[in-house]
């Protein structure tokens, strides 16, 4: 039996927009044009998340500032994912005493990921008393009532209860970019990896109406934007929990065949849920482009196993030949963890040796970081933390060579990128892939798609020269 998602009402949501009024009315009648401050951690998922609560900041009345000081709203969307961007955060939060004594009527909101977690709730109940308001990702689409609270009552407001999880269709977005935009088809995961605590803090797996996601695209593409990413922490497992039949490959196919000059991507990928029918699907359609991150954890069938991921080296290693052979272009990158419990140097060396065999365009490295209520928190991990930066430093090193070796393959390509913006005295562009280039020219270029010869690489970045404007 297939579940229903709950979906907040269009009446629980106008009843949100209420509360931004008389935020707005409550400092239009002290004549004050109040500021907000909004600082993210983590993945594009709370970066998604914080241009939604800009979103009813504006609608709130509010002007969006870039530091903390002097801010009348503060708000840190945080991240779970590994102690140290935890500690960073309460670092973080910490010096914001110094903000609040500097202008009293500073109200701090701390909401994401931690939020979800009920000893970091705990914590902040006890410890940092100058936090206003908590709420978790569930209860995001509640700020404008959380706010509200705190400023009309003085009163600390905690929205943090383990709700099973919903929708919110229509929340004001205020967007980061003009040109590119994230768009969430889901949200949450019923992955569970064993390391892994996002299902715990995001709930389970819900997926957006198909009808909901393409109008939002659609309304994008008219406005100007040229890149969507597609954002789920398993786009693969698009559609699942709904009633009518469409899986991730229909939905990708669907926006791709939308009128208008774009290109689309998504993350994550699972590698478990990754099809033919899904490559089979990217390499047909031009605006779908032809970049995948899959990532592969560890080299190790017997790690992966520990890690409940459901595949194994050689299912992984199968998916990534079938992908590369429908799409000879193909840009992989990819997630790896080191020092996994119990991993041995010989299931490290596999790592080693699927990355050489797979030559990703690059990779995101982490250390292996117990996350309390976890299964792999409560594994045995005899390696030392010496010997698991030993191995971290090496992979590094191995990747950096491959990435040095694909980039310079660049080097005499004319590759059809998009002009994105500026740093200091270039252009900057991206290739379909997702390769940042830099170029000279002119700043009336941005926003359009372009031919760029590539003449240079270095380990993160390619130059190019405009060959041709599209
Ligand atoms: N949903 C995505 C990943 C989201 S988290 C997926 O399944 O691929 C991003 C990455 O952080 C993961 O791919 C993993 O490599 C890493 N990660 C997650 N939990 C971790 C932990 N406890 N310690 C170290 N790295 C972790
Ligand atoms: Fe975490 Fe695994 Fe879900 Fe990704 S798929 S969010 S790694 S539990
Ligand atoms: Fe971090 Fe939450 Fe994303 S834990 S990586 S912000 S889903």
């Amino acid at each position: 039996m297939k579940e229903k998602t709950t979906v907040i009402t269009r009446e629980q949501l106008d009843a949100q927009l209420v509360f931004c009024n008389e935020i707005n009315d409550y400092w239009r009648a002290r004549g004050i044009t109040p500021k907000a401050y909004v600082e993210t951690y983590g993945c594009q998922q709370n970066e998604s998340d914080s241009e939604a609560i800009r979103g009813l900041l504006v609608q709130s009345g509010y002007t969006i500032t870039d530091s903390a000081e002097g801010a009348d709203v503060v708000v840190m969307n945080t991240c779970a994912i590994r102690e140290h961007a935890q500690q960073r955060v309460f670092g973080n939060l910490g010096a914001l005493t110094h903000t609040k004594r500097r202008h009293s009527g500073q109200k701090i909101f701390l909401c994401g990921c931690m939020a979800g977690q009920e000893q970091v709730v705990t914590r902040i109940k006890n410890s940092y008393p100058h936090v206003d308001g908590v709420f978790s990702t569930h209860h995001l689409w509640q700020f404008a009532e959380v706010l509200r609270r705190v400023l009309f009552t003085g009163k600390r407001t905690f929205f943090t209860e383990d709700e099973a999880g919903s929708i919110a269709e229509g929340l004001p977005h205020l967007r980061d970019s003009k040109l590119k935009a994230w768009v969430s088809i889901m949200y949450g995961c019923n992955n569970f990896c064993t390391y892994c605590i996002v299902p715990y803090v995001r709930g389970r797996e819900r997926s957006r109406q198909p009808a909901d996601i393409l109008a939002e695209c659609k309304t994008l593409i008219e406005s100007g934007v040229k890149d969507i990413t597609l954002l789920g922490q398993n786009v693969n497992s698009y559609g699942k929990d709904l009633e009518q039949d469409v899986d991730f490959s229909d939905l990708l196919a669907q926006i791709a065949q939308l009128p208008g000059d774009f290109l689309i991507r998504f993350m994550t990928s699972h590698p478990r849920d990754a099809s033919k029918k899904l490559f089979d699907t990217m390499a047909a359609y031009p605006k779908i482009a032809k970049q995948l991150h899959l990532p592969f954890q560890s080299g190790s069938s017997r790690v992966l196993k520990a890690m409940n991921r459901h595949y194994d080296r050689e299912a992984y290693l199968e998916k990534v030949r079938y992908a590369k052979s429908v799409m000879p272009e193909l840009v992989l990158t990819s997630d790896v963890i080191v020092g996994f419990p119990g991993e041995t140097e010989a299931e490290f060396e596999e790592t080693i040796s699927l990355i050489q065999q797979v030559h990703y365009d690059s990779l995101f490295t982490f250390i292996f970081s117990p996350r309390p209520g976890t299964p792999a928190a409560k594994m045995d991990d005899p390696t030392p933390k010496e010997e698991k930066n030993r191995r971290f430093d090496k992979l590094c090193a191995v990747q950096n060579e491959i990435s040095v070796e694909l980039h310079n393959a660049y080097i005499g390509k004319t590759l059809r990128c998009l002009i994105d913006g500026t740093d200091k005295e270039h252009l900057t562009a991206r290739t379909e892939g997702g390769r940042l280039v830099r170029l000279m020219g002119d700043p009336s270029l941005i926003g359009s798609f372009a031919k760029i010869t590539i003449t240079g690489a270095t380990t993160w970045s390619l130059t190019g020269e405009l060959t041709e404007k599209d």
